[in-house]
């Protein structure tokens, strides 16, 4: 009998190696490797594939179907994929376990179908009852998707031949396995490999193809890192288990746009879209403003969104004061506070410092760093923004406010949501005429602009 070949392989990114190795020398992970054994036979199988695809042709003779392109029939959704499904390509749909994933993407079958698709659901993980259970709590009845509760690939791949779907969804990847691959389920060698077969299905049957993977950090189930790779997009469904609403955020697009953000509320019955995520940010806002507490204006997206910035500074019990940011980029955060020490005279060398974004969003977009001061130096000084202004500007290390992008869209945000009044970096033209309810206040320096919010 042949001795068996095998290889150790990063858990986390992928990594191959002959050898065990404490850390993996290419993501940094520490006990990530794992033995895993390695078939040569379908190593075969893909270059048989690749001898048999297309000739080349010239790109002035390539024609492009319109159709290609179809919608979820979730709005957000489709906003956050550039528009809709496109025609045999391979989305992966990526989460912590319990963010609502399955039900996402029952709830798009449901739509899909509505246009006539067929569409097939494989649930590796819920038996076929479990699903239709959840489908009664959506409300999903129709009479072209199937569902098929199955983890063996070879079984799956049957399947399609006979039902030939337009779309097929995978929940999840980790659960699947294929017999050409000794190794279990969830290894990264089977994930890739059934990776390969499904992209293999989408590109050569024209099959739209949607996966789930799960994130966990530990274990023997390796997160999708190795999946993103190879889809053509990659969606992040992110939230708070303990909140209700969900965040779906794309990572890479082949098709698109990146940075576009799509906004659900979990609800007894289903997930539900939120077309103005604004709104929802601010409703839990205290009615009483506090010392510390800033709107900014930031943009998700092509979408302006705004949301609450808290700061909290006291008298450090520490030898050395703390700085902890939730929301924001830590370093950014440090330089703010420099930037604050400096140009402003705030003297912060003994107080522990706390920002926190509201609703447990990320914001990375410099126009974030006026609001982010204000907040500090306010709570600092125990004053308090005027509940009815908004902020948005970026900070220069010598104090002054630069200017930032979309800032029409912004104004517009604050005006339609009832704000009086917003602080944006003067080098920002703005036509003042075009926006009659809400005082517009262009400022130079960072000093300006703490006069200006609490007045
Ligand atoms: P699920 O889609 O099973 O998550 P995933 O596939 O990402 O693991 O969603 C699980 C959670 O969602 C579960 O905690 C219950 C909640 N949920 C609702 O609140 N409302 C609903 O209508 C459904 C179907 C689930
Ligand atoms: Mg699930």
């Amino acid at each position: 009998m042949a001795k068996l070949k095998t290889k150790w392989i990063c858990q986390n990114c992928g990594y191959e190696t002959a050898k065990y190795l404490g850390k993996c020398p290419d993501c940094g992970q520490w006990s990530t490797l794992v033995e895993e054994v390695v078939e040569t036979s379908s190593k075969q199988q893909h270059t048989k594939i690749a001898m048999n695809d297309t000739m080349p042709c010239l790109i002035n003779d390539i024609t492009i179907d319109n159709s290609i392109r179809f919608s979820t029939g979730i709005e957000e959704f489709d906003r956050v994929l550039g528009g809709g499904l496109v025609q045999g390509s391979i989305v992966l749909l990526a989460g912590d376990p319990g963010i609502g994933k399955s039900t996402i993407l029952l709830q798009t079958g449901r739509a899909i179908c509505k246009g006539g698709r067929k569409a097939l659901y494989v649930s590796a993980e819920e038996s076929a009852s479990q699903v239709k259970l959840r489908a009664q709590r959506l409300k999903v009845n129709s009479d072209s998707l199937y569902i098929y509760s199955q983890t063996n690939f070879e079984a799956i791949k049957h399947q399609i031949e006979e039902l030939k779907p337009e779309i097929l969804i995978i929940d999840s990847i980790q659960a699947v396995y294929t017999t050409d691959i000794s190794s279990s389920p969830g290894s990264v060698s089977q994930i890739r490999e059934c990776t390969n077969i499904l992209m293999d299905i989408a590109k050569n049957k024209n099959i739209t193809v949607v996966v789930i993977g799960h994130v966990t950090k530990e274990g023997n189930i390796a997160g999708p890192k190795v999946l993103e790779h190879m889809v053509d997009t990659v969606i992040y469904f992110e939230g708070d288990r303990y909140k209700s609403y969900r965040l779906l955020r794309c990572m890479k697009n082949r098709f698109g746009t990146t940075n576009e953000v799509g906004v659900f509320n979990m609800c007894d019955d289903g997930l539900h879209e939120i077309s103005n995520p604004s709104e929802m940010f601010l409703n839990e806002r205290t009615k009483n403003n506090t010392p510390g507490s800033v709107i900014i204006a930031t943009n998700e997206g092509t979408r302006p969104l705004l949301i609450e910035i808290q700061a909290l500074v006291g008298t450090t019990s520490y030898p050395s004061p703390r700085r902890v940011s939730n929301g924001i980029d830590y370093n950014r955060l440090l330089q703010i506070l420099a930037v604050l020490e400096k140009r402003v005279g705030l003297n912060l060398s003994k107080q522990d410092v706390y920002v926190n974004v509201i609703g447990g969003l990320e914001i990375d977009e410099p126009a974030a760093d006026l609001g982010v001061a204000l907040a500090v130096a306010t709570c600092a000084r125990d004053v308090c923004v005027s509940p009815d202004t908004a902020i948005v500007g970026e900070l220069g290390l010598s104090g002054e406010v630069r200017a930032i992008n979309n800032i029409e869209k912004r104004i517009k945000e604050a005006e339609k949501l009832g704000f009086k009044k917003i602080i944006i970096p003067a080098t920002n033209t703005v036509k003042k005429e075009d926006f009659k309810n809400i005082e517009i206040m262009p400022v130079h320096r960072l000093l300006e602009a703490i006069t200006a919010c609490v007045n």
